[in-house]
């Protein structure tokens, strides 16, 4: 699977010249582009020049039909002005301008030149006076970058479209002329940095939306594989059935036996390299100034559910179960790819869930790895009990100061928060807290919900220590209640249950149909704010 961005992204601070397909941004009823600048010395002149374009846009206002409202778009053939198209997207309030709003224009900028004869598209860096250059840099190639992913692997040929689209090849940023020309070098290390990241999200969309006779457990490990072998600090273990059975993962095992595609568990170590005014010798483990993360995916191939067999409509979108750990190992060889200066484990337990005579049933009891034993009463509830072992796993092995888990958990989630949030459930306020703010800040929001010792009740069992599923109601919390029974005393533990967020039933902005890779950017901005700390 190729993973890199087809388009070619560029910065360019001459952007006073001739441009096919020029993108502004405009507030609501201002009439004027936002987040252009020019050098003093040359402002009159720039400005002379892009007069009768501002000019042109003014005239349009006129017409009545785009007023600068959010998620407006207007296309403009001037013949007058140096620019051939315009494309004007609406930024709406200027107080209410933020961070996923560009992201949002961004894609439809993208959209309504790809519906142009056009292949090259310059976007200005518009924003609000309160952000950045470089974060409306970062929302504005974040919302182009994404947008242009396309699952289109098993496409033999083009479809047939009465309204062809332009396929777009590149896309450049007018970077204002106020910005030095010794600082574009940073700048162009902070496009770098945005293309990995985004390069990150088209890894996790392509895993979750490929087909589980492709991405199975085996497949997983040998991603994971074969990208540790690219970089240095990184090492990755595989534990296959032998190893598993040695070192107690009951939970894996049976949730796994089922199927000829045997389970794993992958675990993925990186430990960054110690800046040098840090390094007091200590190796990056007892270094206690670097936090270590342990990252937690739920990686079911494909969840039929098992002898407790889901109903065949929608089976086929149960590809995605994986979808947590496609995020966490996206997320993992980000950290590793931009040298966070964080230690980060990755632990993957990969199964597949399917009904044959060597599957594990509902009465059964399963002694997890911790000792605790699950009474299975639906064999559907696979994720939690695959995690029972997984987490268990990274708490014991990492001694982690945070442990983050994803995973495509509960139906009841999408009931509860449908496709724009994931559920949170954790144990520290601070550590919820803080990904709550990397949620705002990357369009990835979760929602926390309680994690009330009142929901215990509904996962005792009469027989074993606990069953894996609460009865009635609270589905997302009693499956929450569930895995922090497997976290032993850790103190800063969060889930996210990503049901409703990982796959997308159809295109949002410029998130894409089926995978959406949401996580990646939530969980590496995550990273980077413990490193900034
Ligand atoms: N993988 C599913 C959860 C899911 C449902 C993810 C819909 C994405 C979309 C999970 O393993 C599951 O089947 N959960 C059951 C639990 C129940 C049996 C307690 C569910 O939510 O129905
Ligand atoms: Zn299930
Ligand atoms: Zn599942």
């Amino acid at each position: 699977m190729d993973n890199s961005l087809k388009v070619k992204f560029s910065l360019n601070q001459n952007w006073i010249s001739e441009k096919k397909a020029v993108v502004f941004g405009i507030f609501e009823g201002e009439e004027i582009p936002c987040g252009l600048g020019f050098k003093k010395e040359t402002a009159e002149k720039d400005a002379e020049k892009l007069f009768p374009v501002f000019l042109r846009i003014k005239k349009h206002f006129a017409h009545k039909d785009f007023s600068g409202k959010f998620g407006e778009v207007a296309v403009l053939y001037p013949d007058d002005t140096m620019y051939k198209r315009i494309i004007l997207c609406g930024l709406g309030k200027k107080e209410e301008l933020d961070a996923e709003k560009i992201r949002n224009a961004a894609s439809a900028g993208i959209a309504a030149a790809e519906k142009l004869h056009v292949h090259k598209v310059s976007f200005t860096l518009f924003g609000s006076p309160r952000q950045s250059a470089e974060d409306r840099l970062r929302a504005i190639f974040e919302g182009a970058a994404l947008s242009l992913y396309a699952f289109d692997a098993y496409k033999t040929k083009p479809k047939e479209d009465p309204a062809p689209k332009a396929v777009i090849t590149d896309v450049e940023f007018l970077l204002p002329e106020i910005i030095e020309e010794k600082d574009i070098a940073a700048w162009q290390k902070s496009l770098d940095k945005y293309v990995v990241v985004a390069e990150a999200v088209y890894f996790a969309r392509n895993l979750t939306s490929q087909p589980a006779s492709v991405v199975t457990p085996k497949f997983l490990a040998e991603t994971a594989e074969a990208l540790s072998k690219q970089h240095k600090n990184v090492t990755c273990t595989i534990y296959h059935k032998k190893e598993l059975a040695e070192m107690n993962m009951n939970g894996i095992l049976a949730v796994g036996a089922g199927s000829d595609n045997e389970p794993v568990l992958i675990v993925l170590e990186y430990d960054p390299v110690i800046p040098k005014h840090r390094d007091n010798g200590a190796s990056p483990a007892t270094d206690k100034s670097i936090p270590t993360v342990a990252l937690v995916g739920k990686g079911v191939c494909f969840d039929s559910g098992g002898i407790s067999l889901k109903p065949s409509e929608n089976m086929e979108e149960m590809k995605m179960d994986m979808a947590g750990a496609a995020a966490v190992m996206a997320a993992f060889f980000t950290a590793v790819r931009l040298e966070l200066p964080v230690s980060v484990a990755c632990v993957v337990p990969a199964v597949e869930n399917l009904p044959s005579s060597k599957s594990y049933r509902p009465g059964d009891i399963v002694k997890t790895a911790s000792g605790k034993t699950i009474e299975v009463q639906n064999t559907d509830a696979e994720g939690r009990i695959i995690l029972a072992d997984a987490l268990h796993f990274a708490v014991s092995n990492f001694k982690p100061t945070h442990v983050i888990d994803l995973a495509t958990l509960t139906g009841a989630c999408v009931v509860a928060l449908g496709s724009h949030y994931a559920g949170l459930l954790s144990n520290d306020d601070a550590l919820a807290a803080a990904l709550g703010v990397s949620g705002a800040k990357t369009g990835e929001k979760v929602w926390r919900m309680p994690l009330d010792e009142a929901y215990k009740k509904q996962i005792e069992s009469e027989i074993a220590d606990v069953k894996n599923i609460g009865g009635k109601g609270a589905g997302t919390i009693t499956a929450g209640m569930f895995l922090k029974e497997f976290i032993g005393d850790h103190k800063s533990w969060a889930h996210i249950d990503i049901a409703g967020t990982a796959m997308l039933s159809e295109k949002n902005t410029y998130r894409p149909k089926g995978g959406s890779g949401f996580g990646v950017r939530l969980l590496v901005d995550f990273l980077e704010g413990l490193t900034r700390v």
